[in-house]
């Protein structure tokens, strides 16, 4: 396992033993992120220079060399999406930034967002070169108001200087960037659900084929990717994709935003190479856990990932040790739990979450919703029975086969996960109430 790591501090963190790195990261909080001028200072838009230097084909061959793989949620390889969308012929393109970050837990696109603007919208064009597109959106989630506005701003300077518009660069190529806001529906952060939103329509997901590279945002052929995986673009130019794989492992290069949270002594958003244990993360980076307590149990990559018990905490953070176990990168988010948390009270919370998530457009997701809220419910209330459990086990079966989109087909893993680590904490619920009278 090849791994490289560089000494430096981001994030809010301080504490974190030199473990975290800042390619991505290295201007938080070191320069206004509304001026160009400050940002090209940066070595800001070197990577758009570089890429426009190159064919749009050997921009994207550099993509897949670097292993990029998509950084919202379902890691699929950068580079080869490009490579499809630009195969597909269209009278015009479409580049869409995904800044919906419905997550829980998850704040690491808002970091980018406040902090390096600039960098995303650089990415942006890069994949617009690369795969023929001339028009950009970002939807940014309702509650990024502020930075909804920074992000008029910064685009409207990067017009000015030439770097988006007609002619950028003067080699050409036409872009430019539009910013659409989100109406807070979780569902909306799906590719096609935030296109349907786009258009105005209500979020609800579409039925693929066709799919979105072919018909998407207004039928026109579509492009969608994370703010961080555009975010990385800029960099990968800049440094060149085999220094930049050489971060991270074999099959998971790179570097990973991750958001910290829950009790944890620093929470914050931190750049890291794939490859730290969970362990580092916690202990090394995050300080630990709050007020001298116990770690109980994680969960990873959001309300849709799985939960995971203190005495495992040595499993690296990769796409490929997490499979392994069970486990999803998702979003970057993890959410620390201590001794003090019951299982059951956390995973009615979460369940609270999807019932309120679900769009309704399908009964897998909407009705086994509203059933796993009533079993949760009578866990909590200590008056479950022993079949509660089949029928959990049934019910996801159903929802994460027969579900329409990615909502309902993860929403039952972190209960699915939960009883399998904290039976006994399940058990124990069961006819309490009753069993005490
Ligand atoms: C319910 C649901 C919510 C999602 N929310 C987000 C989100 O907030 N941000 C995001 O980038 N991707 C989100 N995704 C994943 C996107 O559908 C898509 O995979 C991603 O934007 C593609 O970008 P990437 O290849 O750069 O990761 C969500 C997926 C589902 C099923
Ligand atoms: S899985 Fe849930 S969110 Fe997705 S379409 Fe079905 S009801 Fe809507």
């Amino acid at each position: 396992m090849k791994k490289k790591y560089v000494k430096s501090l981001i994030g809010i963190g301080v504490n974190a033993m030199n473990k975290t790195v800042s390619l991505i990261s290295k201007n938080f909080k070191n320069l206004d992120p509304k001026s160009l001028q400050e940002y090209l200072h940066a070595g800001g838009y070197l990577g758009l220079e570089k890429a426009l230097a190159s064919t749009p084909a050997q921009v994207i061959q550099e993509v897949k060399k670097s292993g990029l793989q998509g950084r919202g949620g379902a890691a699929y390889p950068t580079g080869r999406k490009w490579e499809q969308a630009a195969a597909v012929e269209g009278p015009r393109k479409i580049v869409i930034c995904n800044a919906d970050e419905g997550e829980p837990g998850t704040f690491k696109d808002r970091y980018l967002l406040q902090y390096d603007p600039f960098k995303i919208i650089e990415g942006m064009t890069i994949a617009a070169y690369a795969v023929g597109a001339t028009e950009g959106y970002i939807y940014i989630r309702e509650e990024y108001k502020k930075l909804q506005d920074q992000m008029k701003i910064v685009i409207a300077s990067a017009l000015e200087g030439g770097f988006l518009g007609d002619n950028i660069l003067g080699t050409g190529l036409c872009f430019h960037i539009k910013v659409v806001s989100g109406a807070g529906a979780y569902v909306c952060g799906e590719n096609s659900t935030l296109i349907e939103s786009i258009e105005g329509k209500s979020g609800r997901p579409r039925i693929k084929p066709p799919y979105i590279k072919e018909k998407g945002l207004f039928g026109l052929p579509t492009l969608v990717n994370n703010v961080e995986t555009f975010s990385v673009i800029p960099v990968i130019f800049e440094i060149g994709a085999e220094e930049y794989s050489k971060y991270g492992t074999e099959f998971s290069k790179g570097t990973k935003l991750i958001s910290l949270c829950g009790n944890i002594q620093y929470p914050g958003t931190y750049e890291i190479p794939f490859g730290l244990t969970l362990r580092e993360i916690i202990y090394d980076i995050g300080g630990g856990i709050r007020d001298g307590k116990k770690l109980k149990f994680l969960q990873l990559g959001g309300a849709s990932g799985a939960i995971l018990p203190a005495s495992k905490i040595d499993i690296p953070y990769t796409y490929e040790d997490f499979e392994g176990n069970g486990l999803t990168i998702g979003s970057g988010a993890i959410l620390i739990a201590d001794e003090t948390n019951k299982v059951v009270d956390y995973m009615k919370s979460v369940q609270d979450f999807f019932l309120h998530e679900s769009c309704g457009k399908c009964t897998p997701c909407r009705e086994g919703n509203r059933q796993l809220s009533k079993i949760i419910n009578r866990f909590v209330s200590g008056t479950a029975s022993i079949e509660d459990f089949q029928t959990v086990e049934r019910f996801a079966r159903v929802m994460k086969y027969c579900s329409f989109c990615g909502l309902g087909q993860t929403a039952p893993s972190a209960l699915l996960s939960a009883i399998q680590h904290f039976p006994d904490e399940f058990y124990q619920q069961i006819h309490k109430v009753r069993k005490i009278m």
